[in-house]
């Protein structure tokens, strides 16, 4: 059940395909910060800096966060049975969250270059799968009210949470401004049930979450249930995930399939793997 993204489409090492097994996802719940505030000055001695034009985002290295998460005590541990497998994901127990995927430097860099269209101001952001949360993090500072969604609860733990303090200034409030951001792990399925129906977003933003197309279902319901009818979702993927099963365009059939939302490309790579950025709306 575990996968090695095989992107250049040769020598596929290691696949499975997931719809004979069941997967116990695990169910969704809040996760709070807490002691992470106390231990800022140590995570920022190890920071590094996301560097996209001229934004900058702090963040946790990623050896140090799995050094961090394997010297705790749970009974649990997702990323230790990723680092058995020397795997990028373990479907349903590790879904890849520890490191910063490519597609995000692509959505980073449409969102800086379409800023007189994209606005922020006040705005609720969902970053669906959001790893190390750089893109909910660049909604943040420019003036987000951001939800930060990932698989793993040690990822939002021990890498999301840490990046979003290590990008507040230091001089605000960092309690006041917490409040501005709300972290859940567990499964979109789970996800999507558990919270109020008036818990709505006018942008959700989401990197490389589609390699999965057993997923695709929950993916999409989250967006016709908590997509504002205004709002939009920004999806930034590989092309093809080879010998995973999911892409762009099985996405985007699946999209018409279902008939509540449309969907366009609104950017292509030019060169290297290829990469696009859809965006995804309500059917008018
Ligand atoms: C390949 S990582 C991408 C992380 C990040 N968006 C990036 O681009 O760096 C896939 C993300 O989707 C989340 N994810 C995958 N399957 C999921 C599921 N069934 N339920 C909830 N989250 C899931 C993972 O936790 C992870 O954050």
């Amino acid at each position: 059940m575990s996968f090695k993204f095989n992107f250049s489409g040769e020598d596929v090492a290691e696949s499975s395909t997931t719809d004979t097994l069941y997967i116990p996802w695990f169910d969704c719940k809040e996760v709070v910060p807490t002691n992470q505030m106390e231990e800022l000055d140590s995570i920022v001695k190890h920071a590094k800096m996301f560097i996209c034009g001229d934004v900058e985002i702090g963040h946790v290295v990623t050896s140090e966060a799995i050094a961090n998460i394997l010297s705790t005590n749970d009974t649990y541990n997702a990323t230790e049975c990723a680092e058995k497998d020397h795997s990028d994901l373990v479907v349903g127990k590790y879904e890849g969250g520890l490191k910063i995927w490519e597609c995000t430097y692509d959505l980073v860099e449409y969102l800086i270059n379409n800023s007189d269209k994209i606005n922020f101001v006040s705005a609720r952001v969902l970053d669906l799968g959001c790893g190390a949360g750089i893109l909910g993090i660049y909604a943040f500072i420019n003036g987000a009210n951001v939800t930060f969604q990932d698989y793993n609860q040690e990822v939002l733990e021990h890498v999301t949470i840490p990046n979003v303090l290590l990008n507040i200034e230091e001089e605000e409030d960092t309690a006041k401004l917490l409040k501005r951001c709300r972290f859940y792990s567990g499964d979109w399925a789970s996800f999507n049930n558990k919270y109020d129906e008036s818990e709505m977003y006018d942008l959700i933003l989401t990197s490389e979450t589609i390699y999965n197309d057993n997923n695709y279902d929950k993916l999409i319901n989250i967006f016709i249930k908590r997509l504002s009818k205004t709002g939009a979702v920004y999806l930034a993927a590989k092309t093809c995930y080879f010998g995973v099963g999911g892409g762009v365009r099985q996405f985007e059939q699946k999209l018409e399939n279902n008939g509540a939302l449309q969907s366009e490309i609104c950017w292509k790579s030019t060169g290297g793997i290829q990469r696009e950025i859809l965006k995804i709306t309500h059917k008018l």
